[in-house]
């Protein structure tokens, strides 16, 4: 049996026997005496092996990186200049008198203590690499995070209900993965996007305070946030308005942060409309730790010389901000190209800057491709709004107000963290005001914001047949740090309002009814008013680990071309699988 977990030795042991159950870390033959770091799930201890034991002596010669041992030994100090501050047994070591070899190992693809991996054979090798300290401690956190989560929710009232995972189509915008059915010829189940509308049945159910981390599954383009199945902590709850469950949840968040992290989040947390998040940061997910906001100038320049900025501003949807970095001017015409191809990424078509070299000179004090395009009356307004001082850079955007949103926005957040300007502190916040829908210019149809169930704002149900654009929803974003890590609603719990939300996203009555018919039929047995929201767990995790992807806090992650390189799935199926299942591959 185990006496202790190898990493959590200390001092407080000195003089006793302990029996350790490891892996080989590292290996020292250091003339005469071997050392082993001795690693567990809980860390490593400094194993030492004299060649007075001369039986150990031979069997600790045998071994190598990833071995597994069992080592009997005495705990003692380690000679003075030898500690090793940061390990938790940094202070002791532990003189083996006996070594048993449990298993060998192979020479492993890499070593656990290199930092440097490709991500490739990282996946490939996965059971390796999630030996790695940094893995254990990950999913050790995540664990943490999870319980934290499980005991807030247990205390608040919530109760914790499976919904199934073989189902259909449920609509939160992405496309679905499909299950193919043997038992009934050219149909499909879906996996659940959320477990949306069962949370909501659940609701109509009686049950009052809901939860589940549970996984979801969305066959979208992935990246760095996103994985094709990933985690949620799903919620729903009963007689709760807007205010009580941001209030809910956020305290949820708050809780979470102190008792894994002992991090004291903000309370309340700020909150701010969707209008003003799209304004200030260009951005529904905005990075409050970069001090920086966007400076609206379309009604300034309608009248300048510079087409691009005249057009824009005389055309319907058109916008164009300025964002002010301070210290810009010091920004090599390389950085600024560099920036200008990052901005093309969104589809801005360039961006324009005006390095303000001396204000007091005029005109003459400002260097810019388009300065001699732009009045007196446009470069004054153009200053004063952005408040830029001697030395600064102001670039700017100019197009359809989303192209303009989404260049600038994220040039703030990588300006701000490329020139040192974020703060290093947790911002959290709102977002809240969102429209209920948002105009598909491809399809030329509206889509829902959030999804479909969404409940307008009190008083603009009238919008949903007169002017879609202008109705809101009682819908919340919750945001850290520029990645959005929940969200959710107060749901619509009257069939005609239901009815008139599928109308108003040209879902006609019959698709309703075959898509939706078991919602549209519970909201009139009694479906009490509700709402709800889901964070992802794994984002969750990512940041408070400090990790780069969320595939660094989940297990058996996807590849970005969503694929498992471990198991080499997805992967070809029999041909008699095929035909049971009524497929045939085209
Ligand atoms: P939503 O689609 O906003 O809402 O998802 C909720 C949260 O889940 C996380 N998330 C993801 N994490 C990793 N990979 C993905 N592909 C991914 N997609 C989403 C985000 C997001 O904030 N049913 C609604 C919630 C509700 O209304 O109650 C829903 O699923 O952190
Ligand atoms: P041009 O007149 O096309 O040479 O552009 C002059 C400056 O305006 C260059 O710095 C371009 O990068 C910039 N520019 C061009 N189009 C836009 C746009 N839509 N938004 C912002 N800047 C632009």
């Amino acid at each position: 049996m185990r006496t202790n977990y190898s990493g959590l030795i200390d001092s407080s042991y000195l003089g006793q026997t302990v029996t350790l159950y490891g892996w080989v870390h590292r290996r020292r033959d250091h003339g005469g005496v071997i050392f082993i770091d001795l690693r567990d799930r809980e860390g490593l201890v400094q194993v030492v092996i004299d060649p007075d034991t001369p039986d150990t002596f031979a069997t600790a010669d045998r071994v190598r990186s990833e071995f597994v041992l069992k080592i009997e030994g005495k705990v003692r100090e380690r000679p003075a200049g030898t500690t090793n501050a940061n390990l938790k047994s940094g202070q002791i070591e532990v003189l083996a008198k006996d070594i048993e070899i449990l298993n060998a190992s192979l020479t492993p693809p890499f070593q656990m203590d290199d930092d440097n991996l490709s991500e490739t054979i990282r996946l490939e090798y996965r059971y390796l690499d999630l030996r790695r300290p940094q893995m254990q401690n990950n999913l050790k956190l995540r664990y943490r995070v999870a319980m934290a989560v499980r005991r807030y929710l247990d205390a608040q009232g919530f109760i914790d209900i499976e919904t199934p995972m073989l189902t259909k189509s449920t609509p939160e915008g992405a496309r679905d993965y499909l299950v193919p059915s043997r038992v009934h010829h050219g149909q499909f189940f879906a996996l659940p996007q959320s477990p949306q509308l069962f949370k909501q049945l659940l609701m109509m159910s009686g049950f009052d305070r809901y939860y589940q981390i549970t996984k979801c599954f969305r066959d979208e383009d992935l990246r760095a946030d996103r994985q094709p199945e990933f985690t949620q902590i799903d919620i729903e709850t009963s007689f709760l308005g807007v205010a009580e469950i941001t209030a809910l949840m956020e305290e949820m968040i708050r809780t979470l942060f102190r008792d894994v992290l002992s991090v004291e989040l903000p309370d309340p947390f700020p909150r701010i409309t969707f209008q003003e998040a799209m304004s200030k940061y260009g951005s529904d997910k905005p990075d409050l730790r970069v001090p920086l906001v966007l400076t609206e100038l379309t009604d300034a320049l309608k009248d300048v010389e510079f087409k691009v900025f005249r057009d824009v501003a005389n055309s319907a949807g058109g916008r164009i901000a300025a964002l002010s970095v301070p210290g810009g001017g010091q920004l090599s015409r390389k950085e600024i190209d560099e920036y200008t191809q990052f901005v093309a990424i969104y589809g801005a078509k360039g961006l324009a800057y005006i390095k303000v070299n001396e204000k007091a000179k005029g005109r003459d004090g400002l260097q810019s491709p388009i300065v001699k395009n732009l009045s007196e009356d446009a470069l004054s307004t153009i200053l004063e709004r952005t408040g830029a001082a001697d030395g600064d850079l102001i670039f700017f955007g100019a197009d359809k107000a989303k192209i303009v949103n989404d260049a600038l926005g994220a040039l703030r957040a990588r300006i701000g963290h490329d020139r040192g300007l974020a703060v290093k502190e947790w911002k959290p916040l709102w977002v809240v005001d969102f429209p209920m829908f948002e105009y598909n210019d491809d399809e030329k149809r509206w889509d829902a914001l959030h999804h479909p169930f969404t409940s307008p704002m009190d008083g603009h149900e009238d919008f949903l047949d007169s002017d879609p654009g202008q109705a809101l929803a009682k819908a919340y974003d919750m945001v850290l740090n520029g990645w959005e890590i929940g969200g959710g609603s107060v749901r619509i719990h009257r069939q005609d309002v239901q009815s008139k939300v599928f109308g108003a996203l040209g879902i006609s009555a019959e698709d309703a009814k075959l898509k939706f018919g078991f919602l549209l039929d519970a909201l009139q047995f009694g479906a009490p008013p509700h709402g709800g929201l889901a964070f992802g767990l794994d984002r969750i995790v990512t940041m408070m680990a400090g990790a780069e992807s969320i595939r660094d806090v989940i297990a058996f992650p996807k590849t970005q071309r969503a694929q498992d390189l471990m198991v080499q799935a997805p992967g070809p199926v029999d041909e008699k699988q095929l035909r049971e299942l009524h497929i045939k591959v085209r």
